[in-house]
């Protein structure tokens, strides 16, 4: 079942995959013809007619240069299949991780998020493309080998299988820490770019709280944990693969042993023997290949494992498969709604709350009373554990997520912005508007002023989360991001707490204009936010306070 599951998300290309195989297969094939021919070319020098040497050493010519050409198809083709695999991984993992449900995103850090997204794609792809094909060709190269030394001598090729036993055992041995290591190997990996990645969105704390010093040597130490397991993996892969190719020597020392035995028995002439000696080397390409082979298969369980751990949890519900939300006045009720994050006691209990249409309510309460909660569950980034919320008397539950979110407007406590432009950020709901409506947008948000202040107005560029303007400024653009949206239902959170006094005034004036008509959720600490609204409703401790 995991399999399938694994087989759905990646989706490998088989046929390109089976043509690499099958590539390769022929490049194994040919592999086994060199041992033969080098054999006869012998057989031929030691001879007293020569002249068929120049036939052999052409046909020799011809198969190393197919060789090469098949060697450079499959690389080329192995290369850009990875390249290809983990980009389509890439993206099915980031289409994935969009629909996923926000607590999701609550209960990890970002930063392991990004290495399943990066770091783990490129493994999984590359063991598909570059380890799993391989198999079958090693494979194909040990028993032709084998079968080829059985047709020279018997007894020598029956005492060499004998011996991959113990090359098995020593391979084993020596590997064995190899899987743990490699576990250990990428979440150290993953740490520590979580780490980079949450440290260097807080660098203005570090600095204020003078934390640079400590900060550093945390990441020193993450960095030294990832290299120590680095170098023990190297240690050992080293051990195996020198081990290995000891062994291999060890093998063939007492092969030549034997067939100078068997030679002096005349079992065997020199042709036969240099041929055995080659099919000898030529089997243990495969068995080093199957030390790599197996640290590969460790490194990409535990990426598989994470991958699967993503996929494992439900999307929120597909769009397509409920009935649109079509508000008419924008009624809410919300219906003895409870609700508690994971592991937490309720943030919200029994709230019994109903607003007529275009009624403009205003919900104070103190820090923690739930007041962005109620938000939270309006827009359905989380369901309610008990009780229901509905809109114009639909249950929102039932409705698509499309149809729901496109009709509420939500200006979040947390202002999040893009790296674009200011225009890029006012438009993010509505790729298609005009210039002129983006401006009156940001003239309802009493945002217009600054943004025509700004070196390049409306196409300034404003960082990451808009860090090139001040709070203020970065709430303004949230604001009329929303207002250009024009929805029927408007959730602000706080979204005025950054302006300044002059700025609220302003804008709350303007709001009986800007907000007619329109049911309206007004989260404020603020008492002349609260001017607007038709009533007021008290959140204490997760519950109405009457
Ligand atoms: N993602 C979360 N996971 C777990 N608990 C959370 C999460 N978000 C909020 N909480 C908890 O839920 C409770 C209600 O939080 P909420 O954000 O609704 O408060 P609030 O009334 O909006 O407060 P504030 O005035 O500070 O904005 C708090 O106790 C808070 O610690
Ligand atoms: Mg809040």
């Amino acid at each position: 079942m995991r399999y399938t599951t694994l087989l759905r998300v990646i989706t490998p290309p088989m046929g390109t995959l089976a043509v690499i195989v099958l590539l390769m297969l022929i490049d194994s094939a040919a592999a086994l013809v060199q041992p033969w021919l080098a054999g006869q070319v012998t057989g031929t020098l030691l001879g007293t007619d020569t002249s068929g040497l120049s036939v052999l050493l052409l046909a020799w010519l011809g198969l190393a240069a197919s060789k090469s050409l098949l060697t450079f198809f499959s690389g080329y083709l192995v290369g850009a299949t990875g390249e290809e695999m983990s980009a389509r991984l890439r993206t099915r993992i980031y289409e994935h991780l969009q629909i996923l449900p926000m607590d999701y995103f609550h209960g990890r850090q970002q930063g392991e998020t990004l290495a399943l997204l990066t770091r783990d794609a490129e493994i999984i792809a590359y063991f598909i493309t570059s380890t799993l094909v391989q198999l079958l060709p090693l494979m194909i190269t040990f028993f032709g080998a084998f079968i080829m030394m059985a047709l020279i001598d018997p007894l020598i090729a029956g005492l060499t299988l004998l011996l991959m036993p113990l090359y098995y055992l020593a391979m084993k041995l020596i590997g064995r820490g190899i899987r743990p290591l490699s576990t250990d190997w990428v979440n150290a990996w993953s740490k520590m770019y979580a780490f980079a990645e949450e440290n260097l969105g807080m660098l203005a704390a570090i600095k204020a709280f003078t934390r640079e010093t400590f900060e550093s040597g945390r990441f020193a130490r993450k960095n030294e944990t990832l290299r120590r397991l680095s170098t023990r993996q190297l240690r050992i892969q080293s051990a195996l693969t020198s081990s290995v190719a000891f062994l291999a020597t060890a093998g063939l020392l007492l092969l030549v042993w034997l067939g100078a035995r068997q030679m002096q028995q005349g079992a065997l002439d020199a042709a036969e023997l240099v041929s055995l000696l080659l099919y000898a080397m030529l089997m243990t390409r495969p068995i080093s290949g199957l030390a790599g082979v197996y640290g590969e298969v460790q490194r990409t369980r535990g990426a598989a494992e994470r991958l699967l751990d993503c996929f494992a949890r439900r999307p929120e519900p597909d769009s397509t498969s409920q009935r649109g939300l079509a508000v008419a006045g924008g009624a809410i009720v919300f219906e003895d709604v409870s609700f508690a994050y994971a592991g937490r006691a309720p943030a919200v209990r029994d709230i019994r709350l109903e607003i007529a249409a275009g009624e403009t309510v205003g919900i104070i309460g103190p820090n923690g009373a739930g007041k962005s909660t109620l938000a939270w569950l309006l827009m359905r980034f989380a369901e309610p554990d008990r009780g229901r919320i509905l809109i114009d008397g639909m249950d929102i539950s039932g409705v698509s997520l499309h149809s729901l979110r496109g009709q509420i407007g939500l200006v979040p406590q947390h202002t999040l912005l893009l790296n674009a432009s200011v225009a890029e950020n006012i438009a993010y709901g509505l790729p298609d508007a005009k210039m002129s409506a983006i401006r009156a947008a940001a003239v309802a948000a009493r945002a217009d002023d600054f943004i025509q202040a700004l070196p390049e107005a409306y196409d300034t560029l404003i960082g990451d989360q808009g860090v090139r303007l001040s709070g203020g400024q970065r709430q303004r653009i949230s604001l009329a991001r929303t207002l250009l949206k024009d929805p029927p239902i408007i959730v602000l959170d706080e979204a005025t707490s950054m302006f300044d006094p002059q700025g609220e005034k302003d804008f709350l004036a303007e709001c009986a204009d800007i907000l007619a008509g329109k049911t309206v959720l007004m989260i404020t600490h603020r008492p002349v936010a609260l001017s607007i609204a038709d009533r007021v409703v008290e959140l204490h401790d997760g519950q109405i306070a009457y």
